[in-house]
């Protein structure tokens, strides 16, 4: 029997149902179903979080990594690097620009870029990285944006899972010329739909990725660009504004839960199971993840002691079946050994302390 379920989205976000409540009657009443005030608002307060000038919100995550190729102009004939384990997202956006996929392995203690291999998978036609700040640990963007100053790279941050992470005094999103961001309903900041944004403090990047993603459009009916249509919609705008203001309570929460975890592995690591992120990096928890040789036994044992767990994420991307003829055959060993080996514990902000406990023990006793 699970207790703990791994995550529960309806507890997660009761805190906020009373004071959304009148806000969403207001919205409904008010006819604005698209753009208007709300979703000016929640950009506006996003872009300050984040330490930018500009925010541009989007449909989803996926799209925001789109458009952010696309406004920057990477598309065919060009090569971007991505991390060898990530949401499938981050390769299908360069796929969506036709743009060519060039993975690097992983660092083997935060599981991303791993930043020793990047200049090896560099070629002539190299546009651009996209670092990703997996479960919520920023990536060691100083050495990125070494090397993409050097090569003239374009740096665009898939900070889907990292809202507010923090590296030297500035937020996830914050480094490249794009910071893209997921409200997927399950991230730190989520919304009660699919909902995205693009980060930049580049007036005229803000300005090409606003016109991509309203039809290639800044006046009615005047198209610039074969754009699309990629919008939040207010009422998610209001959710967010809201949650925004908790966003950092959320993040002390969850690092609060991390280090509880963290001391039932004493301190990182036992002997059967360790803690990924043995770096010292900023992380937001997005994800839990422990590392387990025999993941089925863990999860088995974690079930019957009442403990959900998931896996993020079992299949590398170049495993998948929608890339494995392109990339099957490329050596990835630390992406491989970390899919096989991760599972993630329950990290909501809601959890109790009884439930924290309950998690904990169970971690000791294995
Ligand atoms: C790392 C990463 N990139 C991109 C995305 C895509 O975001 P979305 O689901 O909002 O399209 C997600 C989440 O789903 C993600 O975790």
């Amino acid at each position: 029997m699970t207790d703990v379920k791994f995550l529960e989205l309806g507890r997660l976000n009761e805190p906020y149902l009373a004071n959304f409540a009148p806000i969403a009657e207001q919205s409904f009443r008010s006819g604005i179903y698209i753009g208007g005030e709300s979703v000016a608002y929640f950009e506006k307060s996003f872009a300050a979080y984040c330490g930018v000038d500009h925010c541009v919100s989007v449909g989803n995550g996926l799209e925001a990594l789109v458009i952010a190729l696309r406004a920057l102009g990477v598309g065919k004939g060009d090569e971007v690097i991505v991390p060898g384990q990530t949401f499938i997202a981050t390769w299908l956006a360069v796929t969506a620009v036709g743009a060519k996929i060039v993975p690097v392995d992983v660092d083997r203690l935060t599981a991303n870029l791993d930043t020793q291999l990047i200049k090896a998978a560099l070629t002539s036609r190299t546009r651009a990285i996209i670092p990703v700040h997996l479960y919520g640990a920023i990536a060691d963007m100083g050495s990125i944006l070494e090397i993409a100053e050097e090569y003239s790279l374009f740096v665009i941050e898939d900070a889907a899972q990292a809202h507010g992470a923090l590296h030297n005094g500035k937020r996830a999103g914050s480094y490249g010329h794009f910071g893209c961001f997921s409200f997927y309903p399950s991230k730190n900041l989520g919304a009660l739909g699919d909902a995205g944004a693009l980060v930049t403090s580049d007036p005229n990047l803000a300005q090409k990725a606003r016109l991509l993603a309203n039809y290639g459009s800044i006046e009615k009916y005047v198209h610039l660009e074969a754009g699309t249509n990629s919008r939040m919609d207010p009422i998610q705008a209001a959710f967010l504004s809201l949650k925004l203001a908790s966003l950092n309570d959320i993040i002390a929460r969850r690092k609060t839960i991390a280090s509880t975890y963290t001391n039932a592995l004493n301190g990182g690591d036992s002997e059967r199971i360790s803690r990924l992120l043995k770096k010292d990096v900023d992380c937001v928890w997005h994800n839990f993840v422990v590392l387990v040789d025999d993941r089925k036994n863990f999860s088995d044992y974690m079930h019957e002691n009442g403990v959900g767990t998931a896996l993020h994420y079992p299949i590398i991307p170049s495993q998948q079946q929608c890339y494995s003829a392109e990339f099957g055959k490329i050596n990835l060993p630390v992406s491989e050994g970390l899919a096989a080996k991760s599972v993630s514990l329950p990290i909501g902000e809601y959890l109790t302390a009884h439930e924290i406990e309950k998690v904990a023990s169970a971690i000791s006793s294995y």
